[in-house]
């Protein structure tokens, strides 16, 4: 196997820090290895310096959007920690009170940002149709980095062992089984929309979100990274909106306007 210099792997690294925000420190450095060596298999290149100049001077997307479904981790499940979508459940009473917008337009706006393969996006859409004020527009944007999983959210298709990940009331209402998979209902479909993103971008939107859930992604940027991207949700935050992340991340030690609600969970 050929080696993998320590020069070449701070190539990478910069490559995907500035690209990605993702930021892969000496401990990731086999891990990055196992996966170039992938790709440059496939692409028949002969050193880890012609893989770098096809994925950097070719001008080939599908090259780039490839790289990046590679070295993203998509690691997700239905009803992932839970206790926001309890809050939620709880406290709609709080969250109409102070976001006006929602009752005042019949509609609340969700940004699932880093979806993976959409289970994040579709627990949303169960819990708001299930336990929030009937009646309301539902819409909700699911947005990732790697194309992957967005096709394979896209499709709403997921393996018989969600069983235990939920209730049996969500299974039976918002799925249909057809042989031993479980396809989301066209109804609760229709509420998501999915859409390959990359946070480091700018932020297109013209209307505000009700609610941004943004969980297990930053563990992978650095804390400027972080800042920046908390200063940019801000901005599209409708007033008493909130920010949800994950529950190994935090705001502690970033500056920030939000007020805290409760560990993981920010209001603006
Ligand atoms: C571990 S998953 C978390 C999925 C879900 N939010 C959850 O908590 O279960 C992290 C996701 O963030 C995505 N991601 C990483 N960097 C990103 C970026 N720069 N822009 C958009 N998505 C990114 C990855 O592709 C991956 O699907």
């Amino acid at each position: 196997m050929q080696a993998f210099q320590e020069n070449v792997f701070r190539k990478y690294s910069n490559f995907i820090y500035e690209n990605f925000g993702i930021y892969l420190n000496e401990e990731k450095k086999e891990l990055l290895q196992s996966k170039l060596l992938k790709l440059m298999m496939k692409h028949k290149t002969a050193s880890y310096e012609a893989y770098f100049n096809l994925l950097t001077q070719s001008g080939n997307r599908e090259i780039l959007v490839e790289f990046a479904n590679e070295i993203t981790i998509n690691k997700t499940d239905f009803f992932r920690e839970i206790n926001h979508f309890e809050f939620i459940k709880k406290n709609s009473d709080l969250i109409l009170e102070r976001n006006k917008r929602i009752r005042r337009n019949s509609e609340i706006r969700v940004w699932s940002a880093g979806c993976s393969t959409g289970e994040e996006a579709y627990t949303l859409a169960m819990v708001l149709q299930e336990h929030f004020l009937p009646g309301l527009l539902i819409k909700i944007l699911a947005t990732d980095l790697n194309s992957k999983v967005v096709s394979q959210a896209m499709k709403g298709v997921y393996p018989s062992s969600i069983k235990g990940d939920m209730d049996i009331l969500y299974l039976s209402k918002y799925f249909e089984k057809v042989q031993n998979e479980w396809y989301v209902t066209e109804s609760t479909k229709r509420l998501v929309t999915f859409r390959l993103f990359n946070l480091m971008d700018d932020f297109p939107f013209k209307k505000l979100f009700d609610f941004i859930f943004c969980r297990n992604v930053m563990i992978y940027f650095d804390s400027k990274t972080q800042q920046r991207l908390i200063d940019k949700f801000y901005e599209v935050l409708a007033p008493g909106g909130l920010l949800f992340i994950g529950h190994s991340e935090s705001l502690t030690n970033k500056k920030h306007k939000y007020q805290y609600i409760q560990p993981t969970i920010y209001m603006k």
